[in-house]
Order: C-alpha cells, then structure tokens, then sequence
C-alpha cells in the first residue's frame, strides 16, 4: 500500500538513512527496528510527511506520492504517533485531539460531536480523564495515550507508531497492543518501532532492520525469525563485548547507608522501613500507586514524609528541593523524556558536565572547558553515544542517545546516591548492557542505588534485591533464588508472597 524506497537523508555531515526501504502492507503490522542512532526516526519522518527526503521514491497504492506536510500525509490516509510527542500543553485534551479538523457546527467548534467521537476510543486506551483537562497537566504516559488516540481518531490507512510503549506501564501497552489487533482485522497498515523485542515477536507480522541508514532486514516474515537473529541483524559483525562484571556483593552492614525509618506520606505509604547499604542495588517495585515511586521522591527532595525519617548515607538529612538534594550528592535518572532535563540547544559537553559543576561550584573550582570535553569524550566512547563530536547539540542526538548522555552526565558527578527511574528505557539492547555495566561499576564503587523499573527482566538482573510495594507498604522483599519475574508479578498484584 504504502511503498518507500532507496531513502536517502543526510543532515550536515551526519547520514542518518543511506538506504531505507519499507513496504508497509493493509492489515499488517509491520515492525522497524534498529539500534540507536539507526534512523528509524528518520524513515517514520519520511513516511509520515514530517521530513522531505534527499533521494528515494514514495508509491501509495503504486503511484508516486510526496509529502509536503504531516497535514498532506493525513489526507493520503498516513498518520503518525512521533518519538517526540506533538501536542500542545496549553489546550485541553479535546481540543488536542482534533488538531487539523474539527467537526464544526455553525461558526462553532462542536465540542460534543468531537466528545462523542474521542470518548470510545479514550475508553479503549483506559484513558479516563476529563477532556477538558489541559494537556500540561497530564503525565507522560497519559500524554502518549492522548497522541495515540488523536491518530486513531484520523482512521488512518497507515498508522505509524515510533516507540509508542516507551512510555507507557504494563496496562497502557497492553492496552495498545489489543487496539493493534484490531487494526489488522481493520486492515490499517501499522508501523511500528520499538526496543522491546518480546513485545514485537508477540506482535508484528514483518520485520525491517536498519543498520547505519541501510536496509539490513528488509520485510521478512516474523516467523521465520528468532530474536537472535533480530540482534544479530541489528548489531551485524562485531566484536564480543566484554562480559558483565559478576555482581559486587554489598559491603559490609556498617557502611554509609540510606535510611527510611517508619516513613508515612499521607495516602501513599504507611511505616516503610528502608536500608541500602554503599554498594548495594535495590529494586522498588509495584503498581501504580502502589508507593516505590514515592521512595525516589523522598530521597530526591521533591516529597516531604509526613512522618518517619529519611536520612542521606553519612546520617544525613535529605535537603528540600531537587537542586539542594543533587548538591547533596543525590543522582536521579530517569528514562521519562520529558523529565530528562537535558539542555537540548546546548552542546553534548555541556550537558555531560552539568551536574558535576552544580558540586564544584559549591568550592569555587573553576572547571575548564578543554577538561569537560576531554570527559564528555571519554562518556561517549565508553556508551558508544552516536554523535558527530562532543560540540554537537543534544537536541540533535536520536532519543536512545540523548538517553545515554543523561546517564553519562550523572555518572560523571560520581554521586552518592543513585536514583534510578526506568534508565534505559527506549535504550537499545547493546547500549542497555553498557549501562548496565555502569550501574554496577557506580555501586562497586560506593553508590548507594535504588532502581525502580517497568522492566522486570531489568529489576531481576541487576538488582541484590528487589522490594515490592503493595498499597503503599513493602509487601515482599526479593533476593536469590526468590528473585524473578514471576515473583515480582504475583506479589505485585496481590501483596502476598509465600
Ligand atoms: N535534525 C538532525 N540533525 C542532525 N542529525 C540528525 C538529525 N536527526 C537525526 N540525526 C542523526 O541521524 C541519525 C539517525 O537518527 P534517528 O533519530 O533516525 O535514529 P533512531 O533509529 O530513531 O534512534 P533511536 O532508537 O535512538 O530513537 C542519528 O545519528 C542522529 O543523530
Ligand atoms: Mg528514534
């Protein structure tokens, strides 16, 4: 239906496709995968109007086609949820979900009319929020949910959908992955890309890989596919990695420790008691609102315990507010796009040395330029950042990337404590070794770490162990044997282990 090939587009120096090609076929769900940096993006933007490419056709229905405009692609049936969500924070959900064609009705907008049509399909996505609420005041997740809806509500032919679960909990994905099938027994062509491979075996029919801009997979039938053989097509011929270092047991019991004693916040959690010794990796765990999150707020300054205390290693106390916190030595890293705080006109140095400077600043140490970038260097060989040079705008970077210069700028200060919130999310499967690497190596050498995560494979790898929260007080605490997916699931859901 929907035909690309030979795709070119180069910015500036840098090739982001060299060779993109996608067939995109009525009722199929077709997947688009590729490390960091690969160009997916890039081949959504082209598919999808956002970007013109340098070389390449276009067919729909075995015509040529050229997208001036997001607006023109709509009206050739083709509708896109970006990486970067598109929405505007300042108007309420409705008035959001009807962007370019507002049924009208005399010179007004006809408010019901659009209400009747969003309400369905909102219900289907479990979106289940006033319309009139503004979009700023959204989360991240409910904010993707409204993006995926306003494509839907366009009923597209085509639906592109780049890296839509990223931002989404365990029910939002499900969720999406339902109204997925619906599409293909609707015959919607639906692209989709995603780092979660278990995800796409569940769910795609075909599969493209790119490589550095070349069509390295180029339709083939899911079936006929592993997901090792997905890796291999992604990473092709390379080295072995250096295997992970073996988990550092925790030190010693009467070491620096973080320290929650009967900690309640008032309908979020009741009388948690809490350590993590220097050295330590500690999952938290739960549903929504079951209060792990909570955890990461105490100890990053942004809550207040209504009682109970909360003590930073060293005994002592956990400064108000997130700037005090981080000259503190608190770290908080967190794979929510919005909340990644990156500066993103600013160059890939700058970002990296930014949270080391809000410490040294503390002692007037002057730090110099030349310094920063032979740093920033050294972070962005260590996590294979995709990048021209360190004197490249952040802003520029694909979005796994920009994930890793927020790592890479924590770590850089060499914190304390390090608070973790879904840190690889929308990271590839190579890059997400290497940060976990990272992790590792910032615990051996003397972190504190706690790692709250949507990824349970994630939690049951890397952590020592693993508390699960259950309407808001510690259900469960993990570790050996005890320690699996299945585990965290069931207990997550009921609060009962044993
Ligand atoms: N506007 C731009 N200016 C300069 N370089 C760009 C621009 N957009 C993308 N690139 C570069 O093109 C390459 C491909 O980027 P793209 O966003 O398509 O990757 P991706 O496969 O979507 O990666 P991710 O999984 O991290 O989202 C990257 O090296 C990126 O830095
Ligand atoms: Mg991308």
């Amino acid at each position: 239906m929907l035909r690309a090939q030979n795709i070119t587009k180069t910015y500036g120096g840098v090739t982001a496709l060299a060779d993109g090609a996608m067939n995109i076929e009525p009722g199929s769900v077709h997947a688009l995968l590729g490390e960091n940096g690969a160009g997916k993006s890039t081949m959504v933007k082209v598919l999808a109007g956002t970007i013109r490419p340098d070389a390449g056709t276009l067919t729909m229905d075995g015509r040529p086609v050229a997208f001036h405009s997001t607006a023109d692609a709509v009206r050739h049936g083709v509708a896109v949820v970006s990486q970067e969500l598109n929405l505007f924070p300042d108007l309420d959900i409705l008035a959001n979900l009807f962007p370019l064609r507002e049924p009208r009705r005399g010179p007004f907008l006809n408010r019901r009319a659009m209400a009747d049509a969003a309400r369905p399909i909102l219900t289907r996505l479990g979106l289940n929020v006033d319309l009139r609420t503004l979009v700023r005041e959204l989360s991240l997740g409910q904010r993707q949910l409204v993006e995926i809806a306003r494509a839907l509500l366009a009923e597209p032919r085509v639906l592109i959908l780049d890296e839509p679960t990223s931002a989404l909990d365990r029910d939002g994905s499900d969720r999406l992955l339902g109204i997925l099938e619906v599409l293909r027994e609707r015959q919607v062509g639906v692209v989709f890309v995603s780092h979660i491979l278990e995800e796409v075996m569940q769910l795609c029919d075909t599969i493209t890989v790119l490589r550095d801009g070349n069509t390295v997979l180029s339709g083939a039938d899911r079936a006929d596919l592993r997901i090792d053989d997905i890796v291999s097509a992604m990473l092709g011929p390379r080295p072995d990695r250096e295997a992970a270092p073996p988990p550092v047991p925790p030190q010693a019991a009467n070491g620096p420790e973080l320290r929650l004693d009967k900690v309640s916040v008032d309908e979020v959690m009741t009388g948690v008691d809490l350590r993590v010794h220097a050295g330590e990796i500690i999952g938290v765990t739960g549903l929504a609102g079951a209060g792990h999150l909570a955890v990461l707020e105490l100890v990053a300054g942004l809550r207040r315990p209504s009682s109970g205390t909360v003590r930073l290693p060293g005994d002592r106390p956990v400064p108000r507010g997130l700037r005090r916190a981080i000259g503190a030595g608190v770290a908080v890293v967190s794979g929510d796009r919005r909340g990644r705080g990156l500066m993103l006109d600013q160059p890939i140095w700058q970002n990296i040395g930014q949270v080391r400077s809000i410490g040294l600043s503390r002692d007037g140490l002057v730090v110099r330029k030349s310094a920063l970038r032979g740093r920033a260097r050294g972070h962005v060989d260590r996590l294979r950042i995709r990048c021209r040079d360190v004197d490249q705008r952040v802003g520029l970077l694909s979005g796994g990337n920009q994930q890793k210069v927020v790592m890479a700028k924590w770590l850089d200060a060499s914190p304390a404590v390090l608070l973790l919130d879904d840190p690889t999310r929308g990271v590839d499967v190579g890059a997400k070794a290497e940060i976990h690497d990272l992790i590792r190596k910032a615990a051996a050498d003397g972190a504190v770490v706690l790692l709250a995560s949507t990824d349970l494979e994630e939690l049951a790898e890397l952590c020592h162990s693993v508390l699960v929260f259950y309407r808001g007080q510690v259900a469960a605490r993990l570790s050996g044997a005890d320690l699996d997916q299945h585990t965290i699931v069931r207990v997550s859901n009921t609060g009962e282990h044993g």
